[in-house]
């Protein structure tokens, strides 16, 4: 680097709106990119930015129609699998409402004993002061939801959209496992205490940092973005999403995030929006901290934005992520009803209205889709002990409690309230099925090691 270009750089360094990391940091930038790919990363990034603004593009004129839906039942007379051509309408974005997994008057009477719940107990959630984010796991709705049939169903379709390349894996993308998450009541109001900004959850810095993490993004680093494969979940299992902080964050590896709508919601009415373009957005992500300053390539500067050490999410803004084009790019989800399902893929960046202009509460039951793996498996069994205890999962433990749930008469977390046999699966109290037949050897001695794990067959 000349000494008017080390000059530039320290000039764009003072100025620039981006928390200079620490210098292993940069250590660690140049390590990611290998000298000999440098040039060909440059050309896709320039490919890119061309492909970003076409998507975004295509996204603005369809809006929230950008997001692609199918009726349960349709799946359901495909074996339970998406029909070809719309799992890659799915896979392209990233996200799928399935409509009517449940029955309306199903899911509108669980919101109204949910309701009736928060409102019969002292709860707390966030806002602090009028939860409608609630510190609850283990009430009555949230456990039949998570283990319905249909729900189950749901997640075996989602799931599907996933693949590994080795069938000897231990991973089994077709068996569950609960990660149990809270639920929301959001009313209607003008302020925007409720609001997320553009993220991304599954941590920030980690994607970069943590070698099995990074491993999952390799081809984009090669300058190969275009075969970069977001559904290949060889490197998932293994991924460390957490390397700062452990309260609060997710210590499992979701496929999909996902929620069950417990309620009537319009478009913008306090509810989900999504860039729904999975490739692309991915690929610049993990590029962006290369070209930050001046759009150019630099592999030195110890500059990761909107991915901050110890931050549990990954935070894109229009001033450092110009070409996502977010004001184009991020749409609201369509209208749903009680019973449709929301998923969106891990990496999706996805936000929350800033305001609720509706006339009636925009509800859901936070559910995602967590294969059987052995990083899963670990959590299961801590979130079995949970359950039987009637205690907010360990990943929870930074957040505030008000009252237990163990000392509320009328929690949910009681074997009756568990709907089907997968969902016994997916909470540790059935063995999985390691005979069933047409699985891979991995599925098959996964089944077994979370079988004996759980204590079902001795080791
Ligand atoms: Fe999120």
């Amino acid at each position: 680097m000349s000494v008017v270009e080390t000059q530039v750089q320290a000039q764009a360094l003072e100025t620039y709106p981006c928390p200079l990391l620490d210098t292993r940091f940069s250590i660690l930038k140049q390590s990611i990119i290998k000298p000999e790919d440098k040039a060909r990363v440059i050309n896709s990034y320039q490919r890119l930015t061309i492909a970003l603004e076409k998507n975004a593009n295509l996204i603005a004129k369809r809006g929230p129609q950008a997001i692609p839906e199918i009726d349960f039942a349709d799946v359901q007379s495909n074996d339970g699998s998406f029909p070809t051509g719309f799992k890659s309408i799915v896979k392209q974005t990233g996200c799928v409402i399935i409509r009517g997994v449940v029955s309306e008057e199903q899911a509108s009477s669980w919101e109204d004993e949910l309701r009736s719940y928060t409102k019969n107990h002292r709860v707390a959630g966030f806002p602090k002061d009028d939860p409608q984010n609630f510190s609850l796991f283990w009430t009555r709705p949230q456990v039949q939801i998570r283990s319905h049939p249909n729900v189950m169903k749901a997640m075996k379709a989602v799931g599907q959209l996933w693949h590994i390349s080795q069938d000897d894996q231990l991973f089994d993308l077709e068996s569950q496992v609960v990660y149990a998450d809270r639920f929301r009541i959001r009313h209607p109001t003008t302020d925007a205490e409720y609001t997320l900004p553009a993220h991304q959850d599954s941590g920030a810095i980690e994607r970069w940092e943590d070698p099995e993490y990074r491993a999952c993004y390799q081809k984009i680093f090669e300058g190969r973005w275009e075969e970069y494969d977001p559904w290949c979940a060889d490197h998932r299992s293994d991924a460390k999403t957490s390397l700062y902080s452990l309260a609060k964050s997710c210590s499992a590896f979701r496929a999909m995030q996902g929620w069950m709508s417990l309620s009537h919601t319009n478009t913008g009415e306090g509810t989900l929006r999504l860039v729904p373009e999975l490739k692309c957005a991915t690929a610049y992500q993990m590029l962006r901290p290369y070209f930050v300053l001046d759009e150019r390539f630099n592999d030195t500067a110890p500059l990761f934005p909107g991915a901050n050490p110890g931050n549990l999410q990954f935070f894109p803004t229009t001033k450092l992520h110009p070409h996502l084009l977010l004001e184009k790019s991020m749409v609201g989800i369509p209208p749903v009803k009680p019973g449709d399902y929301v998923f969106w893929h891990c990496d999706l960046v996805h936000e929350v209205d800033r305001f609720h202009p509706g006339t009636r509460d925009s509800s859901v039951s936070y559910n995602g889709c967590v294969p059987l793996c052995p990083y899963n498996l670990e959590n299961l069994l801590r979130l079995r002990q949970s359950f039987l205890d009637v205690m907010p999962p360990k990943d929870f433990n930074g957040i505030e409690h008000g009252e237990l749930e163990r000392d509320h008469k009328d929690h949910g977390a009681r074997r009756e309230n568990i709907l089907s046999v997968e969902g016994l699966r997916a909470l540790g109290f059935e063995p999985f099925d390691a005979e069933e037949g047409g699985i891979t050897e991995g599925q098959r001695e996964m089944r077994r090691l979370a079988n004996r794990k759980l204590g079902f067959e001795s080791a």
